[in-house]
């Protein structure tokens, strides 16, 4: 279904976000129908240059990011021809006037801000002044939100200043993986989960984000971030949240970022022993952390693995195991949900029962398997196996239903349709930051160093550690 006509306004325009997803990802949509024709994307930033040259660049990025499949050349000069340019300084005057006459009246209009948060109160507030950004206007913000809590407070007094909340779009691109959205889905879809989704029943939760690419290329952001800030105050937060929270009443933003928030207050302070950060080392054929980085005594974590408790009635005793790295052995992210043994076992003992456990693959090989535990057939008594009841998206739904949209592509659309489920507001952000804080200051006053990691492993074999000795394990990577 097409969403209504929009002007888009990408500040950064010309950024490597903007080349990779937000345009690509408007084609996309365009190509499948869904912007209709009267749908402008003004590119804006620094450099001036004409309509016809940042077409031409958009060109190029689409050639370069979309596999020929994905593209036609019909499509993509309709496309093209959707886009306009303007040269713009975020600090200065130039350009806004030129700006604010391209806005059209009576059309949906969004500002998408793909720069570095130090620009967003400057946009914000010559949006303003220059009376370009109605009350009805949507603002979208990329991560990093924030350093830390005061930061993010800022920021998001910043844009309060000049915008309502029911205007702002802060992105968790994870909210926009469908298998994310498909976490709400399983959960609250079905009867067969939630009765049993507590901890009188479920032993813990896993949640693994491995990456191989390591951070070359970005490492004079990362270095000042690491995992923590990264990764976990925001894609594993996310996710945790949807496994924990309690059922919202319906699906809608605010009840459903209600819950959400409701989890990240009862998130425990995590103990020092509960966290084992990780920094790699150099591979084979693949530089260490600190040359990736270029700061050879650097104190960053690229890998971290955590044990955290949500203090509330359905968790209370269920621990949270987080982990996420890069360069590890494969590129997985999956939620194991490990239910408990049955309370007694009418079998003879050493018949092989053990637990269900549930998992949820994000990706790659989008799905989730369930074991079960069966009688082993044959003659040979009451033997019990674990087989899985699994079900891949790609199987299950056919390639072409599982070839689904990239996160971008969703949450844009959402921008442009009025939707804030998928957006995380203000307090969400600064319950999470409020979470990490004291986490990275313990570190910072020990000045802790990360254990060397093996480049292509799983990590430090203490995250293996932290588990063992709960009588757990994680589940292999890759
Ligand atoms: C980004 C992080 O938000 O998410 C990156 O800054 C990380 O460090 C990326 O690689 C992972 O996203 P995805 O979609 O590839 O899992």
């Amino acid at each position: 279904i097409p969403v209504e006509a929009f002007d888009l306004v990408i500040f950064g325009g010309t950024g490597d976000l903007a080349r990779r997803k937000i345009l690509p990802g408007l084609y996309r949509r365009f190509r499948d129908g869904q912007i209709p024709d009267d749908a402008r994307i003004v590119g804006a930033a620094r450099s001036d240059m004409s309509a016809e040259a940042y077409r031409a660049q958009v060109a190029d990025a689409l050639n370069e990011v979309l596999p020929a499949s994905k593209r036609d050349a019909e499509s993509v000069e309709a496309f093209l021809a959707r886009l306009d340019y303007v040269g713009i300084d975020a600090t200065g005057t130039h350009g806004w006037p030129d700006l604010s006459q391209k806005m059209r009246a009576g059309v949906v209009q969004a500002f998408y801000f793909s720069v570095a948060p130090a620009l967003f109160g400057d946009l914000a507030k010559r949006l303003h002044k220059h009376k370009i950004a109605g009350p009805e206007a949507r603002i979208v913000v990329e991560k990093p939100f924030g350093h830390d809590l005061a930061s993010a407070r800022d920021l998001n007094a910043m844009l309060a200043r000049h915008f309502d909340e029911q205007q702002i779009y802060r992105i968790d691109h994870y909210l926009g993986k469908e298998t994310v959205q498909n976490l709400m889905a399983v959960r609250f879809g079905n009867l067969l989960f939630e009765p049993l989704w507590r901890n009188q029943y479920i032993d813990h939760v896993q949640i693994t984000v491995a990456e191989t690419v390591g951070v070359g290329g970005r490492g004079a952001y990362y270095d000042k971030s690491g995992a923590m800030r990264d990764m976990v105050q925001n894609h594993l937060m996310q996710l945790l949240c949807l496994i924990a929270m309690e059922p919202p009443a319906k699906f809608d933003p605010d009840a459903v970022r209600d819950e959400k928030l409701k989890v990240i207050r009862a998130l425990d302070p995590v103990e020092p022993g509960d966290v084992v950060r990780g920094q790699y080392r150099a591979g084979a054929d693949t530089p260490s952390y600190r040359d990736d980085a270029e700061n050879p005594a650097s104190r960053t974590e690229s890998f971290i693995a955590m044990k955290l408790h949500v203090s509330n009635w359905r968790w209370n005793g269920t621990p949270f195991y987080l982990r996420t790295g890069k360069r590890m052995k494969a590129r997985v992210s999956e939620i194991v949900v490990r239910f408990k043994e049955p309370p007694h076992s009418i079998f003879e003992e050493d018949t092989g029962q053990s637990a269900n456990e549930l998992t949820i693959r994000l990706q790659p090989n989008e799905g989730m398997d369930l074991t079960v535990t069966i009688k082993e057939p044959g003659p040979g008594g009451m033997r019990l196996i674990d087989v899985p009841l699994d079900m891949t998206f790609a199987e299950a739904l056919g390639e072409e239903a599982a070839d689904v949209p990239d996160a971008y592509e969703r949450l844009i659309m959402d921008v442009i349709r009025g939707n804030q489920t998928l957006f995380m507001r203000g307090d969400e952000v600064e319950a999470a930051w409020a979470w990490t804080d004291p986490v990275i200051a313990a570190w910072d006053a020990r000045e802790e160093k990360p254990i060397s990691y093996e480049a292509g492993s799983t990590g430090p074999e203490e995250a293996l550690i932290l588990m063992h000795r709960d009588g757990r394990r994680w589940r292999e990577i890759g």
